[in-house]
C-alpha cells in the first residue's frame, strides 16, 4: 500500500449493537478525539455524544473519502449493514447497503490508504455445510444477508491482492449484549430474552427450543476485534477476511433454563417465525482453530458466565 494514512479511526455503523460498544473500546485504546462515530442519524437527533460525531451514509464514497482525507483517517471499522431478519425482509436494500457500502469503503480505503476491519457472519454458511463449521468450506448461503457476508470476503480478498489494503474481518457468530438494543438480526432471541425475563418473567421465542446456534458473549467479540487488528500482518493468513472464531454454542431451550436458574418464576414459550429458517440454514457451532492458531483467540465467556453478566447489566442499567 503506498501513501500516507492518518492515525484517526473511523466507524461506520457506530450507533449500533456492536458499534456502540466498540466505539467506548477505541476511546478507551486511542483517545476520545482519535475516534469518530458515524451512522446515518443526524447530530441532532443523536444528542450528546461522548466524542466526534458525524452522519455518514456508507453509500456516498465522496462523501467517506473527504472525511478521511479531511480528518486524516488511517483505520476504518465498517459496521454499517443490514442484519438478517431486516435484510430478507427487503432483498433489494440488503443487497444495496451490505455490499454497496463495503465497496465505498473499500474504494476509499484505496485512495486513502488505509487499513480496514469489516465483519463477516456465521451466515455465510449454509445448509450443505457441517454443522460443526470448518474454516474452509463451500459457502452455499440461503440467506440474502449470507450471500452479501461471502461477497464481502471475496471483495476484501480482491482488494487486498489487487491494491494490498490490509482488510481484516471475523465471522462473528450472534451477539449477545445489553447495552445498545440488536439490530434485526435472526440471533436477537438470545438478546431479547433477557429484558423480557427481567421485565416480564416470560418471554415468547420465535425460533424452535432446540435451535443450537453459536454465540458469543459482546466483552469477548469486542476483545476478538482489536486483538485481531493489533496483530502484525505477517500472522494472518489466507483466512484474514473472515476468521470463524471459537465462541460456545446452547439451544434456546438451553438458555431459557440457564435463565430460569437465576430468574424466579421465568417461562419461556417457543412460537418459531420465517426467522426458524435461517437459524435452521446456519451452523450449530464453528471450528476456530486456525483464528487460534494465527492469533491466539480464545473466549471467556461461556453460557452461565455470559448469562450472570447480562442480568447484572440489565439490572445495574434499570
Ligand atoms: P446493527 O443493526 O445493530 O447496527 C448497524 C448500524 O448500521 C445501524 O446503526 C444503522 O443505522 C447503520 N446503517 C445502516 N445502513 C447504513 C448506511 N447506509 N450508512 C451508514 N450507516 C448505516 O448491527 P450490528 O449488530 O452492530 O452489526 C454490525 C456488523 O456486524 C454488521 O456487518 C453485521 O452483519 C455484523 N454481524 C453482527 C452480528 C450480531 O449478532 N450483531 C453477527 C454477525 C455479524
Ligand atoms: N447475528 C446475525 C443475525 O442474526 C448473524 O450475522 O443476523
Amino acid at each position: 500500500m503506498s501513501g500516507l494514512s492518518g492515525d484517526k479511526i473511523l466507524v461506520t455503523g457506530a450507533l449500533g449493537q456492536i458499534g456502540t460498544e466498540l466505539v467506548e473500546a477505541l476511546r478507551k485504546q486511542h483517545g476520545v478525539s482519535s475516534v469518530i462515530a458515524s451512522d446515518l442519524r443526524s447530530v441532532d437527533q443523536v444528542g450528546e455524544s461522548e466524542g466526534p460525531y458525524l452522519k455518514l451514509d456508507v453509500l456516498n464514497t465522496d462523501s467517506i473519502i473527504e472525511v478521511c482525507k479531511n480528518e486524516g483517517v488511517g483505520t476504518v471499522y465498517h459496521l454499517a449493514a443490514l442484519l438478517s431478519a431486516t435484510g430478507e425482509k427487503n432483498p433489494a436494500l440488503c443487497r444495496k447497503v451490505n455490499v454497496g457500502g463495503t465497496i465505498s469503503v473499500f474504494e476509499a480505503a484505496r485512495q486513502c490508504s488505509m487499513r480496514v476491519f469489516t465483519p463477516s457472519s456465521i451466515a455465510v454458511f449454509g445448509p450443505d455445510a457441517p454443522k460443526h463449521a470448518p474454516q474452509i468450506t463451500d459457502l452455499n448461503p440461503t440467506t440474502v444477508y449470507g450471500e452479501t457476508k461471502v461477497e464481502g470476503e471475496q471483495l476484501a480478498k480482491e482488494y487486498e491482492e489487487t491494491y494490498g489494503i490490509d482488510i481484516r474481518g471475523i465471522r462473528y457468530p450472534g451477539l449477545i449484549s445489553y447495552k445498545a438494543p440488536a439490530g434485526g438480526g435472526t440471533t436477537d432471541y438470545a438478546v431479547e430474552i433477557f429484558e423480557a425475563a427481567l421485565n416480564n418473567g416470560y418471554y415468547d421465542c420465535f425460533v424452535r427450543p432446540d435451535t443450537r446456534l453459536p454465540m458469543l458473549y459482546m466483552d469477548d467479540a469486542i476483545r476478538a476485534t482489536l486483538m485481531l487488528m493489533d496483530e502484525p500482518s505477517e500472522n494472518l493468513g489466507a483466512s484474514k477476511a473472515g476468521y470463524n472464531i471459537d465462541c460456545f454454542s446452547f439451544t434456546a431451550e438451553e438458555l431459557a433454563n440457564a435463565i430460569a436458574k437465576e430468574v424466579d418464576g421465568f417461562k419461556c414459550d417457543f412460537s418459531p417465525d420465517v426467522r426458524q429458517n435461517y437459524a435452521d440454514s446456519w451452523p450449530d457451532s464453528i471450528d476456530g482453530s486456525v483464528a487460534k492458531e494465527e492469533w491466539n483467540w480464545s473466549p471467556e465467556f461461556d453460557l452461565d458466565a455470559m448469562v450472570k453478566a447480562m442480568l447484572d447489566g440489565l439490572s445495574n442499567k434499570q
